[in-house]
């Protein structure tokens, strides 16, 4: 069967530069407490009123285009991922289909929402549209503008000091010989929904109740207003909510999981491996993932310390950077590998 293959990769990160002590002068928090939970020394946030989600995924999506060696008339099918897009709707892929100039083509778009593994779902679904011959030249981006949306006080710490801005893009074609992608694998257990999740606007009213039915509903007499209210301005439901150590605790097991199941469908191991490109949710746990699967420092990538958690962006930055250093040669087999809200997590391999 044909395999799909990245032809080009690219990447864009805002240029204003926040430290932890920026952050500090911000909020009750420390460079110290930050470097040591996540390994994040700084990162980046754009410009209000110029840039935005999608303007981050149009530049990304230019470097990799011209590095495929293709212009954006011959892109036949656009995916983006993101979780922080322009507007509730419609998605950041018919906006970046604008800013690309390719109206005229009318091809689709497809917006995927699937948070910090909205790459690899997004890198998956183009590879199946690859295989099945349906199109040649898939622009698959993952962009992500959080800083719009976090709460920069004391009350947000634990969320706002861990996200950063920026975007990454792959050109997804009909690979010409054996290389490409192996196989992707994608996981979800809604069971935890809430655990990580910014409900407000939304039609289900924004309740964090750890009793609750199999929809999220809390016990009537903590139901509250649906859409938004003043109450729920105040009460801060219009950022993100996160219990960190539930989501470090399963990520931490999925990760390895993914990973290993997915090598294992092509008679490989993590020893195999030549680089993997965790998702850069925190250094703890991809240092934690490098010493479960037993790799060593150059098999594991990992940026996090200059630009935090990127969410849907993490991954093809990454692979950017990693391919830019000379870190992503020909026939090296890679591994990229997410896990976040949702529960969600995945993971594709591929010969370079
Ligand atoms: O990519 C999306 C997926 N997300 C993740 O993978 C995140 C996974 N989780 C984590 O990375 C970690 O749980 C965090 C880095 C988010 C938090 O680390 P933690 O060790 O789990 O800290 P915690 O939330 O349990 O908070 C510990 C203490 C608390 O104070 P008390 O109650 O012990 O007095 C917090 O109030 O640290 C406090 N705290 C802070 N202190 C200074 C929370 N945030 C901050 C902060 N600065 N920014």
């Amino acid at each position: 069967m044909i395999k799909s293959r990245i032809a080009g990769v690219g990447h864009y990160v805002p240029e204003n530069v926040y430290t932890n002590d920026d952050l500090a002068k911000l909020m009750d928090t420390s460079d110290e407490w930050i470097k040591e939970r996540t390994g994040i020394k700084e990162r980046r946030f754009a410009t209000k009123h110029k840039e935005t989600t999608t303007t981050l995924g149009y530049e990304a999506s230019k470097v990799a285009l011209e590095r495929a060696g293709i212009t954006a008339e011959d892109v036949d099918f656009i995916i983006f991922a993101t979780l922080s897009p322009d507007y509730y709707f419609p998605g950041c892929g018919v906006l970046l289909q604008r800013a690309l100039g390719i109206t005229k083509s009318e091809i689709g778009a497809l917006d995927v929402r699937t948070q910090c593994t909205g790459f690899i779902y997004a890198l998956s679904v183009a590879d199946q549209f690859i295989k099945s011959g349906m199109y040649k030249n898939i622009l698959v981006v993952g962009a992500e503008m959080h800083s719009s949306g976090l709460e920069f006080a004391t009350r947000g710490r634990g969320v706002s000091v861990i996200f950063g801005d920026g975007a990454g893009a792959v050109v997804l074609q009909p690979s010409e010989g054996d290389n490409g992608i192996e196989n992707s694998e994608l996981h979800s257990d809604g069971t935890n929904a809430e655990v990580l999740s910014l409900s407000s606007p939304g039609s289900h009213g924004g309740f964090h109740s750890d009793d609750k039915d199999q929809f999220g509903f809390p016990p009537e007499d903590e139901l509250g207003e649906i859409f938004i209210t003043d109450k729920m301005v105040k009460d801060g439901h219009l950022y993100p909510h996160m219990d960190g150590k539930v989501v470090f605790k399963k990520a931490v097991v999925k990760f390895p999981e993914v990973i290993v199941s997915s090598l294992a469908k092509i008679g490989k191991t993590p020893a195999d491996l030549s680089l993997l490109i965790p998702h850069q949710a925190n250094l703890r746990i991809s240092q934690f993932v490098q010493k479960i699967l037993k790799l060593d420092d150059s098999q594991v990538f990992n940026n996090i310390q200059k630009y935090g958690n990127t969410t849907a962006a993490s991954i093809p930055i990454a692979l950017s950077e990693a391919w830019e250093q000379g870190k992503v040669k020909p026939n090296d087999l890679i591994c990229l590998a997410a896990f976040g809200s949702g529960f969600t997590w995945g993971s594709v391999v591929l010969t370079w």
